[in-house]
């Protein structure tokens, strides 16, 4: 296996960082990286803020579901779907140039996502931990405001990173689902009841030591994930950006 698919398959999240800082080398490799990725028609329909304002980490520490590692991370991005970089280029050049409309939306979160795959990957590369945290799609209001957003510009996703304390260097990958039922071949085929329970056996089975019963199991994530505030909160948010960036 070579270096990049092993590192591809080891990595994990990471969300208690060593006390020792990023140097602006690394920093820079990160970020070049980030920009290397391809984006749609190469237009970087993204734009990365870097969180370098302790006192901005620590808000949007608690604005992002009140997940406090987020404040201690050596750094963090935030990657935005930007189509305001186009619209106004546009308009110095055309008379009215039609409005952005989701097409360009969602095109803007594919690039800003591969992006940030980009980052995490190249972080890893030099041993640095990463995590996402896609609570920045919630308090839209708030983070349009904190965050300085104009209209066509949509935080889709923060990462923060840091070196692994050890105890997280150690801690076991979650599994993920057999290839099976995430790879179909030509078209969709959707799971029966049989089939999606065997999806979370087959998986659990992988960590036998962890208990698994599969209606208990799919309860608990319901209310946990699901059902949650968070998630409700998640929906408002983007629902309310989805009808300033369409108003007329
Ligand atoms: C889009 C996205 C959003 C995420 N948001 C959060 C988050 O807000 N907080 C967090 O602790 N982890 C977050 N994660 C990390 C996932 O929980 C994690 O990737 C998943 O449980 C698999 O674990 P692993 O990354 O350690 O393999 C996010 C991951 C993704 C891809």
């Amino acid at each position: 296996m070579n270096e990049i698919i092993k590192s591809l398959n080891d990595r994990k999240s990471v969300r208690v960082f060593e006390d020792k800082e990023i140097s602006a080398i690394d920093k820079e490799a990160i970020i070049n990286a980030a920009i290397q990725a391809p984006s749609a028609g190469n237009q970087t329909m993204y734009t990365i803020i870097d969180v370098t304002d302790q006192e901005l980490l620590t808000n949007l520490s608690k604005s992002c579901d009140n997940q406090p590692f987020i404040a201690k991370a050596k750094l963090a991005l935030i990657f935005c779907a930007d189509y305001q970089k186009w619209i106004d280029t546009f308009s110095i050049v055309e008379n009215n140039p039609r409005k952005p409309g989701v097409g360009e939306l969602l095109l803007g979160c594919n690039d800003a996502l591969i992006a940030a795959q980009n980052a995490v990957v190249a972080a890893e590369s030099l041993g640095i931990g990463s995590c996402y945290i896609g609570d920045i799609m919630e308090k839209y209001e708030y983070h349009k405001e904190v965050l300085n957003l104009p209209r066509y510009v949509f935080p889709v996703t923060m990462i923060v990173f840091g070196y692994p304390t050890e105890q997280q260097a150690k801690r076991k990958k979650p599994k993920r689902f057999d290839k099976q039922y995430v790879v179909h071949e030509n078209t969709y085929k959707r799971m029966d009841d049989k089939t999606l329970e065997k999806m979370f056996v087959d998986r659990a089975n992988l960590t036998p030591e962890v208990p698994f019963e599969f209606n208990t199991w799919v309860h608990a994530f319901y209310n946990r994930k699901y059902d949650s505030d968070f998630s409700k909160e998640m929906t408002r948010s983007i629902k309310a950006y989805i009808k300033d960036f369409d108003d007329e």
